[in-house]
């Protein structure tokens, strides 16, 4: 396997909105991210994965771009980015900005000019259709509920959208609008960037005709997902975005791809294909889904987490690369979804990042995960920003389904669990600013923050930096090969990395209560790292965790 810098690295994530003040607007700001780099760099991490920072008019904060060359101006100046660029690299950390480009704001120029009229030169750089008698061009559902059309009275023609209403689809098969993008990524690439996170990139190319798709019973809409998830053109576009701009950068991408498998993830990741570096998968973050999607409840079994991630894992061992994450942006804390974000707050965190940074792929940390932030209960709707959220809301009480069990979907679903303020201190508003946040923070900062947890020696965040500095220090940790181990014991999830003279044991309790570990292959291993006081006898603690190295002599 050839050996990468992106491979030997751990990703850092900051949602900008709600990163960190500096000017009392209640709204986070590049100043504020740069006013935090000495702790990033403290906490060990390589490169920082920036979510989008662009002029936008924030109907999904900053996922609709209305300026692909301009910074927000909440954010603050283009001069504030490039001092931030700099100083990211002064310290020898990296930065990867997120390029969104299946869809666009519909307040950017080009959708401005596009809707003014059918013969406008840039009508093609969208995807418009007539309506089917006197309704949409086609049954398909928009990810953010409602369909995925909206008709425009002005030239009597409907827009597809996959999300928002305000970020209407760009049209891929349009070459002009091609080389404009590629334009753009050039640009930001010779400013210094070092490399792109890739919003829904799979969703680019769509199967020609956009035909209708079977609705499930009790739907309004269709998902239409399989005529434009990994689509027919989806490779050459990555290709020739490859060789126009990529090839020309030593950068790292990484692809967010819902519906993506692990035989697409080959083609996507493979070396000699030209693509990309690694996608974001989404199969385990619907383990807990119940039939009708996320906000349909169900418990995780850990014998689903541990076939999916495995299978992750074996298949993209000698093709491709895997990218490892349990939150972003978009999903819910994983202390609390995958943890015990109360009574075993420190070794259900603490476990969790085990697992996964001990696996193979680059580790991403989402901001605030590394001291062990939690998922939020509002007490109403109203304390809710996140336009799929809300969406969701007024859906399922039209439905008629009660208060009760809509909050219940909310608290342990919706994209504000993530999207809280980044506790940094226990003074007001946690100290993420001196003004009213946008979004409510959550109540348990005077416990659970960034300051508190930099002092305590054993806290999470100093757990974290141990995984990190052990990633750098083994290099089997980064190209071991992967195996599952204790397959079917019901409360551990341990997985053994082998390179060479070298073999890694990661053995890890899932659960609250106590449980036993017999594995030979322990006899004569060092304990490299547990999140309890060393202790070596098989009887595991709740959500106990331990790393063993064994060095064979050769
Ligand atoms: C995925 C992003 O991560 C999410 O936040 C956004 O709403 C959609 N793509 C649309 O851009």
């Amino acid at each position: 396997m050839e050996k990468s810098w992106w491979k030997e690295s751990v990703v850092y994530q900051i949602y900008p909105r709600s990163f960190m003040d500096s000017n009392g607007d209640g709204i986070g700001d590049i100043q504020g991210i740069i006013s935090r780099l000495d702790y990033l760099h403290e906490l060990g991490i390589d490169v920082i994965w920036l979510s989008p920072v662009y002029r936008s008019p924030n109907d999904d904060n900053g996922y609709d771009i209305s300026d692909y060359q301009e910074i927000m101006d909440e954010f603050g100046t283009m001069e504030e980015w490039e001092q931030l660029l700099a100083e990211v690299h002064n310290r020898g950390m990296k930065l990867i900005m997120d390029l969104v480009v299946n869809h666009s704001s519909d307040e950017h120029q080009w959708f401005v000019e596009a809707r003014s009229s059918k013969e406008n030169r840039y009508r093609d750089y969208y995807i418009w259709r007539p309506g089917k008698d006197g309704k949409e061009p086609n049954n398909w559902g928009s990810n953010f509920g409602g369909s995925a059309w909206e008709y425009d009275e002005r030239t009597d023609e409907y827009f597809l959208h996959l999300f928002s209403k305000k970020q209407p689809d760009l049209n891929w098969e349009n070459r002009a609008l091609r080389e404009e993008i590629y334009k753009m990524m050039t640009w930001w690439l010779d400013k210094g960037i070092d490399g792109f996170r890739m919003d829904v990139i799979n969703f680019i190319s769509k199967v020609e005709g956009l035909p209708n798709d079977e609705v499930k019973p009790g739907n309004k809409y269709a998902s239409g997902s399989k005529y434009y998830r990994n689509g027919p053109r989806i490779h050459e576009y990555l290709q020739e975005m490859h060789q126009e701009v990529l090839s020309k950068y030593d950068v790292m991408t990484v692809g967010e791809m819902p519906g993506v498998t692990p035989e697409l993830a080959k083609l996507y990741t493979a070396d000699d294909r030209n693509e990309l570096n690694m996608v974001f998968q989404f199969e385990h973050m619907g383990l807990d889904n119940g039939t009708n999607g996320k906000w349909d409840l169900k418990e995780l079994h850990l014998n689903d987490l541990k076939t999916n991630l495995s299978k992750w894992q074996t298949e993209l061992e000698h093709k491709g690369w895997n990218s490892l994450y349990l939150n972003n942006h978009d999903q819910p804390r994983s202390v609390s979804r995958f943890g015990d974000d109360r009574q075993y707050h420190y070794e259900s965190a603490t476990m969790l990042a085990t697992l996964l940074h001990m696996m193979k792929g680059t580790p991403y940390v989402y901001q605030g995960e590394e001291f062990g932030m939690t998922n939020v209960n509002f007490p109403s709707i109203e304390d809710y920003r996140d336009i799929e959220t809300l969406n969701f809301y007024s859906e399922a009480k039209e439905q008629g389904e009660s208060e009760e069990q809509i909050m219940a979907s909310l608290y342990a679903k919706s994209r504000d669990n993530a999207r809280t303020p980044v506790q940094w201190d226990d003074s007001l508003n946690a100290g993420f600013t001196s003004g009213i946040p946008w979004i409510e923070v959550n109540p348990n900062y005077m416990e659970i923050n960034a300051k508190k947890a930099m002092e305590d020696s054993n806290s999470i965040f100093h757990y974290y930096k141990k995984l990190i500095q052990l990633r750098k220090q083994n290099e089997v940790i980064v190209y071991g090969t992967y195996k599952l181990l204790l397959e079917e014991h019901p409360a551990v999830f341990a997985y053994e990395r082998k390179l060479d003279t070298q073999t890694l044991y990661v053995i890890c309790n899932f659960y609250g209560e106590r449980t036993t570990v017999d594995l030979e292959e322990l006899n004569g291993a060092q304990l490299l790292l547990s999140n309890y006081k060393k202790d070596e006898t098989n009887e595991y603690k709740p959500y106990e965790a331990r790393v063993y190295l064994v060095e064979k002599q050769q």
